[in-house]
């Protein structure tokens, strides 16, 4: 019972040395970093340029890593990126022997403390120049600082919108010293392209590289030559989006319009349908007019809407002409030969137009039709065989059967010869009026005729403009489809 008592002691004696030992060590690295950062920030400024030679150029390292897009505004031109600019130079004052140090090799502190390079964006588009991110940095022991700053810039970038919503954009991200030339600074980029490793997909934009190039340019206002580093971010549209809310829509809509001439004239709905199918077009004009540009390169869309839009408002205006046409009636003149000739013998046949209201009966209902002229013409046939049987025989007799017939019509009993020439006029004008009402009828007919004539006429443009409509919007349609793929 002792002994035991005596090892259980024993061990915690040991583990509480390891502790104080631990401690020791940990506090004397704390002193350590406490001891070199006063050391070195003793008589340090980070104002100026941590070379030694002032003659000589410091060399920055400049890399850039995307990790997002989070906006592009092609009306204000302006594209919104998330990076990650990782800077990194030799100081020449903040240098140690990691030896005398307790081998302690690097050390993070407060960007704020030391010299940095200021190496801006040049093609911001940001209203606020809103400082660099106090973000801190890695100190090693041979001078180098790394230095990882995460930035939200906006920076302008040409949009050429002709191709939407099938275009790619090409927007420049130019680093470089705002301040420092080319003999004092010289900016080096650390690969040849942005580091596109760690970035978030985008729902609109698929990334194709982000190559890197150096530019030495000489400004107008001095001498000195200023080094820039020119990150070109290639981007593609994923037009999928706007080819579902924008283009299929307009598509399929613009596939009504031909049906206009289909519809029957007197259904009175030909024009408002060419109507409301352009004002549909307009809305669609409008969403795609309020995210563009306004600048001279129309987009691919905005051309394909004019143009369908420029169709429907011509098939309306032809449907229009048809329908008068259709309604010229029958106080119009006939159908001039030409006419009668083009439209009613050739393309009638080409474009399956029967006369007005023939499509709509059923085989059946011809049948019909035909035994009725059938048994029209039998009809006919036997009246004309009895009147010639009466013809032949005694006219007196017949007269008097007549005469005898019309009394009993007129009323007369027992009439005598008098009022029977009396009866023998009055039946003469009967005949005249009889004749004049078969002639009015018989006009009738003609002008009837005359105005179905004219009907099928407009008939017939209506089905030759429908197909051709029908061409013109498949053709722009595959136009537009093709442009996508
Ligand atoms: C800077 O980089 C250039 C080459 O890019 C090199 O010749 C020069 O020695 C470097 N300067 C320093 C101070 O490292
Ligand atoms: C973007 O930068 C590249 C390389 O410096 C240059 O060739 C191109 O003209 C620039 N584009 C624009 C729109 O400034």
């Amino acid at each position: 019972m002792k002994r035991n008592s005596l090892f259980s002691s024993c061990i915690c004696l040991l583990w509480l040395l390891t502790a104080v030992v631990l401690q020791a060590v940990e506090s004397a690295k704390g002193k350590y970093a406490h001891m070199l950062f006063n050391e070195l920030f003793e008589d340090y400024s980070n104002a100026l340029r941590p070379v030694e030679d002032t003659d000589k150029v410091l060399n920055v390292t400049l890399q850039i890593t995307l990790s997002q897009i989070k906006d592009m505004d092609e009306r204000n031109q302006i594209l919104t990126a998330y990076l990650w600019i990782r800077q990194s130079w030799h100081d020449a004052y903040l240098k140690w022997d990691k030896d005398k140090y307790d081998g302690l090799d690097s050390i993070r502190i407060p960007s704020s403390l030391v010299w940095r390079p200021d190496i801006v964006l040049y093609n911001k588009a940001d209203d606020d120049f809103s400082e660099p991110v106090n973000t801190n940095v890695v100190l090693r022991y041979d001078g180098k600082i790394t230095w990882d700053a995460p930035a939200i810039t906006k920076s302008s970038c040409v949009v050429d919108v002709s191709y939407f919503p099938f275009d790619s954009q090409q927007c420049n991200l130019t680093f470089g010293s705002w301040t420092y030339n080319g003999n004092q600074i010289d900016i080096i980029n650390s690969l040849d392209s942005g580091d596109l490793s760690d970035f978030i997909e985008d729902v609109e934009w698929e990334i194709h590289g982000m190559p890197a190039v150096k530019n030495v340019v000489t400004y107008g206002c001095c001498s000195e030559p200023y080094p820039d580093v020119t990150f070109t971010l290639i981007l593609k549209r994923k037009s999928s989006f706007y080819i579902f809310n924008l283009l299929l829509p307009c598509i399929l809509i613009s596939f009504l319009a031909p049906l206009g001439f289909y519809l029957p004239a007197d259904s009175g709905e030909k024009v408002s349908l060419g109507v409301t199918v352009l004002l549909a077009l307009t809305v669609f004009q409008l969403m795609v007019a309020e995210i563009m540009p306004p600048s001279e390169n129309v987009p691919l869309i905005g051309k394909y809407y004019i143009a369908t839009m420029t169709m429907i408002t011509a098939s309306t205006a032809l449907t229009i002409i048809i329908m008068n046409v259709h309604h010229c009636g029958s106080e119009a003149k006939p159908v001039p030969q030409w006419a009668r000739v083009v439209i009613l013998d050739y393309m009638s046949k080409i474009f399956f137009v029967y006369d007005v209201g023939e499509n709509c009966t059923s085989p059946q209902r011809k049948k019909e039709q035909e035994q009725k002229l059938e048994r029209d013409d039998r009809c006919q046939r036997r009246h004309k065989e009895e009147r010639s049987h009466l013809s032949g025989r005694n006219d007196c007799d017949l007269k008097e059967k007549r005469n005898g017939n019309l009394n009993k019509s007129c009323g007369i009993h027992g009439g005598n010869i008098r009022e029977t020439v009396d009866c023998c006029s009055c039946y003469k004008i009967l005949i005249k009026n009889i004749e004049y009402i078969a002639n009015c009828v018989r006009d009738h007919k003609v002008n009837r005729a005359k105005g179905v004539e004219w009907k099928k006429v407009a008939k017939v443009m209506d089905r030759f403009f429908m197909w051709i409509f029908f061409i013109m919007v498949f053709f722009m349609s595959m136009l537009i489809i093709g442009k996508a793929a």
